[in-house]
Order: C-alpha cells, then sequence, then structure tokens
C-alpha cells in the first residue's frame, strides 16, 4: 500500500517543520471528497496563522515549492492544497533526487547560521573509562553529527571531570598506599585501585575524609605538590581517554574540562553574590531556588567549590566564547536535578538564555538489573569490550570471506559498529541491562546488519557495467517500499535530532535494510531489460541514504564486507 498521506505530509515538513509538526500536518491532511479535485488536500489555515499570511497565498506558494519534489502535481485550489501522485513519477524523483544530493542527501538547513553546543562524554581523570561512559559519549557524538546535518556549526566539548574532591581523596590515598612505579606501568588501574581502597578504608577511619579534604582544598589553593600530582594523573588520564576515542572515531573540539574554570569561578560568584543571590547556611554559601528543588550549594564552609560551581561557571563562559543558540548536555538521568539547579540559577543571575540549556538524560547500563559503581570497583571497561567486539569480528571474516582486503580495518569498522548501534537503537531513556553476548550479536537488529546490507548493495553495483539511472520510474510494491523508507530519511533526520533521539535515525536505517533485503529477495535486480538501470538507481539510493545514515551514527560504512 502507498501512504500517500505520509509522502504529502513529509515533503510539506521539509518546508513547514518550524511551524508545524510532522504530525500537525497529518491530522489536518484530507481526502477531497471529488477524486477530480486531487488524491489529498491540505487546508492551508492554520499554517497561515502560524505565518501570519493568507492561506490562499501560502497553498499558492507551498504548491510551487511542491512542484517537481515527489508529488506529481499540486494544485492551489483558494486556501486548498491539493496533490497527485504518480508512483512512477514519484520513484523517478525520489531516485533522481536521493543520486544528486549523494552526500548530501537527508541534511538540512534548519540550522543555518545557528550553534549548537554539545557537552557530551566528560569522563572523570583517574578513572577507568567506564561502560557507563559510552552512552554519553555515542549519543553525544550522534546528536553532534545529526546537528550538523541539520545545518548547525557544532561546538563538541568534551567536559572532562578533572576537578573535585575525589582528587583530594585520590592525592590522600596516593600519598599514603601509592607506589610511583606501579602508576607508571599501569596508571589508570593503579589509579582506580587507590580510590577505591580509600573508599573501603574510609568507612571505618573518618579522619580519612577530613584528610582528603584538606587535600583538596591545598589543591585548590594551589599548593605544589598537590598540583604536580593533579597534573600527572591528568595527563595519563587523558592519554588513555585518546585512544579509546581514536578507537571510537570520535574527537572533540575542546576538552576544557572542570579545572579550566577554576579561576573563573571568582567572577560568576561575585555575580551571583551582587545580585543577592547568596545566602549562608551553615558557613556554606547557598542559591535558595524554586520549583521545589533543593538549594544549589555554590561554596562549601571551607570555601572550596562544587561541581554545581564549576558547570554555572562553563555555561557562562561557553555562552560568551561561542555564543551559542542551544547547549545540550548529554548526561545520564541521575543528574537531573543538578542541571536544573544549574539552569535556574543561571536563569535567576537574569541570563534569559538559560532556556537554551538542555539535559539529554538516559538511562543507564545496568548489570543483573543493577546500577553499576564505580565506587565499589565494579566497572565494565569500554575498551576491553570494544576490543572483544573487534576480535569477533575478525574470526567473522575469516570464516565468511577470509580473502577480504584490508581485514584489520573491516573488522574494527565492524567491531566498533556493533557496540554502537547497539547503543543508539535504544529509546535513550531505556536502561540497557549489560550483555557482551547481545552486544556481540551481528544478526538481527545489529550494527553489523546494516553494514552488511550496505555492503551487500554495493557489491550489485560493482557486478553490472551499466550506470545508475532513475531513466524509467519504478512501480512495482517491492521497490515502493524501499522507496517509500529511504524517502521519509529526510524527515526522520529533523525528528532525530529535534527530538534529541538518535534510535529514530537508527531504527529507521533498520527499516530501509529490511525493506531492501525483502527486494533483493523477489527482485531480480540485474536482470537485462529497460528498467535495469533504474533498478540500479535504487539500489544506489540504498548505498547512498545507509551510508550517510550510519556515518551520522559514528558507524564507519565499508563498501566491501
Ligand atoms: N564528569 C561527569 C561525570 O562523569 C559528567 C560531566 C557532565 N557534564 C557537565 N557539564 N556536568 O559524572
Amino acid at each position: 500500500m502507498i501512504d500517500f498521506k505520509k509522502i504529502f505530509s513529509s515533503a510539506l515538513n521539509l518546508h513547514f517543520h518550524d511551524h508545524m509538526s510532522l504530525d500537525q500536518i497529518e491530522a489536518l491532511i484530507e481526502t477531497p471528497k471529488n477524486p477530480l479535485h486531487g488524491d489529498l488536500a491540505f487546508p492551508c489555515f492554520q499554517l497561515a496563522k502560524a505565518l501570519r499570511k493568507n492561506p490562499a497565498e501560502i497553498a499558492q506558494k507551498a504548491a510551487l515549492e511542491l512542484q517537481g519534489s515527489l508529488i506529481h502535481q499540486a494544485n492551489a485550489v483558494g486556501p486548498y492544497l491539493n496533490v497527485f501522485f504518480s508512483k512512477e513519477a514519484a520513484s523517478a524523483q525520489i531516485l533522481e533526487e536521493v543520486l544528486k544530493q549523494n552526500r548530501l542527501f537527508g541534511t538540512n538547513q534548519s540550522g543555518k547560521n545557528k550553534t549548537a553546543l554539545l557537552d557530551y562524554s566528560s569522563p572523570n581523570i583517574a578513572k577507568p573509562f567506564s561502560m557507563g561512559h559510552l552512552r554519553s559519549t555515542v549519543i553525544g557524538n550522534a546528536l553532534a553529527n545529526l546537528a550538523e546535518a541539520c545545518g548547525y556549526q557544532t561546538v563538541r566539548i568534551n567536559y572532562i571531570g578533572d576537578w573535585g574532591t575525589q582528587f583530594g581523596k585520590l592525592i590522600t590515598a596516593y600519598q599514603k598506599w601509592g607506589s610511583p612505579s606501579a602508576i607508571e606501568k599501569q596508571p589508570i588501574q593503579e589509579l582506580f585501585k587507590l580510590y577505591v581502597r580509600f573508599h573501603e578504608e574510609e568507612n571505618n577511619d573518618t579522619e580519612l575524609t577530613a584528610e582528603a579534604r584538606r587535600s583538596f582544598k591545598k589543591l585548590e589553593d594551589g599548593d605544589q605538590e598537590a598540583e604536580k600530582l593533579w597534573k600527572w594523573f591528568r595527563d595519563e588520564s587523558l592519554t588513555e581517554f585518546q585512544r579509546i576515542y581514536k578507537l571510537l572515531n570520535i574527537s572533540f573540539d575542546s576538552y576544557q574540562g572542570e579545572a579550566f574554570y577554576n579561576d573563573k569561578m571568582g567572577n560568576a560568584v561575585s555575580a551571583l553574590r551582587d545580585k543577592g543571590l547568596l545566602s549562608d547556611s551553615e558557613g556554606a554559601e547557598v542559591v535558595y531556588l524554586d520549583d521545589g528543588l533543593p538549594p544549589c550549594l555554590i561554596k562549601k564552609s571551607d570555601g572550596a567549590t562544587l561541581y554545581a560551581t564549576r558547570d554555572i561557571t562553563a555555561a557562562l563562559y561557553r555562552k560568551t566564547q561561542y555564543q551559542f543558540d542551544h547547549a545540550l548536555y548529554i548526561v545520564g538521568q541521575e543528574q537531573s536535578v543538578h542541571f536544573k539547579q544549574v539552569k535556574q540559577v543561571i536563569k535567576k543571575l537574569g541570563c534569559h538564555w538559560a532556556d537554551d540549556l538542555f539535559h539529554i538524560p538516559f538511562g543507564l547500563y545496568l548489570k543483573d538489573g543493577q546500577k553499576m559503581s564505580t565506587r565499589k570497583g565494579k566497572v565494565i571497561l569500554l575498551e576491553e569490550v570494544v576490543l572483544e567486539a573487534i576480535k569477533l569480528a575478525e574470526i567473522n571474516i575469516d570464516n565468511k570471506n577470509p580473502n577480504l582486503e584490508n581485514k584489520k580495518e573491516i573488522a574494527k569498522a565492524v567491531g566498533v559498529g556493533a557496540i554502537l548501534f547497539h547503543d543508539l537503537k535504544n529509546d535513550r531513556m531505556n536502561s540497557i541491562e549489560f550483555s557482551l553476548k547481545d552486544m556481540l550479536t551481528f544478526e538481527g537488529e545489529t550494527g553489523p546488519y546494516l553494514q552488511y546490507t550496505n555492503a551487500r548493495a554495493f557489491s550489485i553495483l560493482r557486478k553490472s557495467s551499466l550506470e545508475p539511472a532513475s531513466v524509467i520510474g519504478l512501480s512495482d510494491s517491492a521497490s515502493w517500499e524501499v522507496l517509500k523508507s529511504i524517502n521519509s530519511y529526510p524527515v526522520k533526520i529533523i525528528q532525530s535530532y529535534t527530538l534529541h533521539s538518535p534510535a529514530i535515525l537508527a531504527k529507521h536505517l533498520l527499516e530501509i535494510s529490511k525493506n531492501f533485503n525483502k527486494y533483493y529477495s523477489k527482485v531480480h535486480i540485474l536482470e537485462n531489460d529497460e528498467l535495469l538501470p533504474s533498478r540500479l538507481a535504487l539500489v544506489k539510493a540504498v548505498t547512498i541514504t545507509l551510508s550517510n545514515g550510519m556515518k551520522i551514527l559514528g558507524m564507519e560504512a565499508p563498501e566491501k564486507m
């Protein structure tokens, strides 16, 4: 069945998404009583209101805009926009556009001249890069790519957790039990061991807590020894993180972490004080908040600053530095109160742009239904999981296609693709039970399934000497399903970004792959008849859409597998 409504509303949505959602448009579409007037009709009254224009004028303009797209004929009849479809024409049109736009297919200009700032990944130094940080990293990276696909300038920030009381703990633990040579050998593991030991011993020794607090205070006051240790821990950690980002093909524009704001907090605190927002609470300084939020602690009684102090300072700095139109913080849902507090404090400072700060939360990775806790040392190391996935991909290739060129590279693409997609296809708020087995499955709804489907399409193209071209439209139902899903891909990109949901795109790529695999099993694609160039065009359109989509998700899209 042809979903005319969807095509019509998607086409309208491409032009009017700023004023009306896809659902709103779809809900308004009517079927004219007299079929001679059109297959479908869209009344322009509501849009006219939003645009403050005359409905007939809008119908006329929209008719022009839709001409030459997927719609065979569009007529403005008074305030109504009536359309006729032709399957052949529509398919030829879709194919032509996809082939022409190629790498740009799916992109749009909704974010033109706007800047989106994304704060993601942000692991804590001296701690292993755990599975817990994977979600922020891959969702953040996908959202940043989506923002770019929507025409935004992006600023990708890795807000490294390199400051806070935990460094007091670490310095104390190191001074008590640490061995420099062990740390040089395996920096993160050793530092992490110290961290875990600190928490174990702290339970029976309250003096340790006080000592750690003093160590942190020293660090904040610029004590040389403390600073030297801190810098050493930081450098070692960053080197390890870089290795992982390289493995995942992820990069950032800035690594300005919490410590970067040390010398900038004074200004933020003064601004709060000048506005009369700071109150004393048992020697500590807090900002009282509305909407049932707990007070935001700005300075402890010993003068030490907090996570919130740094986030407030960072937001103020970034607004001046980057003039962002919106900033997304891709951070677990357990920090939602924190971000509400930060946002409200900034708003109270009189910054209207506080409304442009968005916390994009996500669910946890669970182990046996429980939260994985770093403190108790219960972590799963991301790097080990990724390396395991790559190894498995290599074994798969050795079995299926032992003569493949660049085996190592492809194995990396597949292994990493499996891990990324396993995360991204889940709706972000769902918690995910950690299962290495699920992550490393290459069949079913997985990243490698997309990659294999894409590579299969590429191999069909290599088998023909003809150029793909949409000379004649396709009118069979199997191709129509593929075409329809390709057709709605650009709208899925917009939805994915505006709803901050890479899962929408991930699921849509699965849909396209399934439709294509069905098509492949039903239709003799390489049959030498007059439709061959059109069928090849369809195959090429599949490679374009899947490759573009996978790249946005952060995956590689190999042509041969
Ligand atoms: N380092 C923090 C953590 O691991 C996440 C930082 C998120 N970003 C921010 N601007 N607070 O929990």
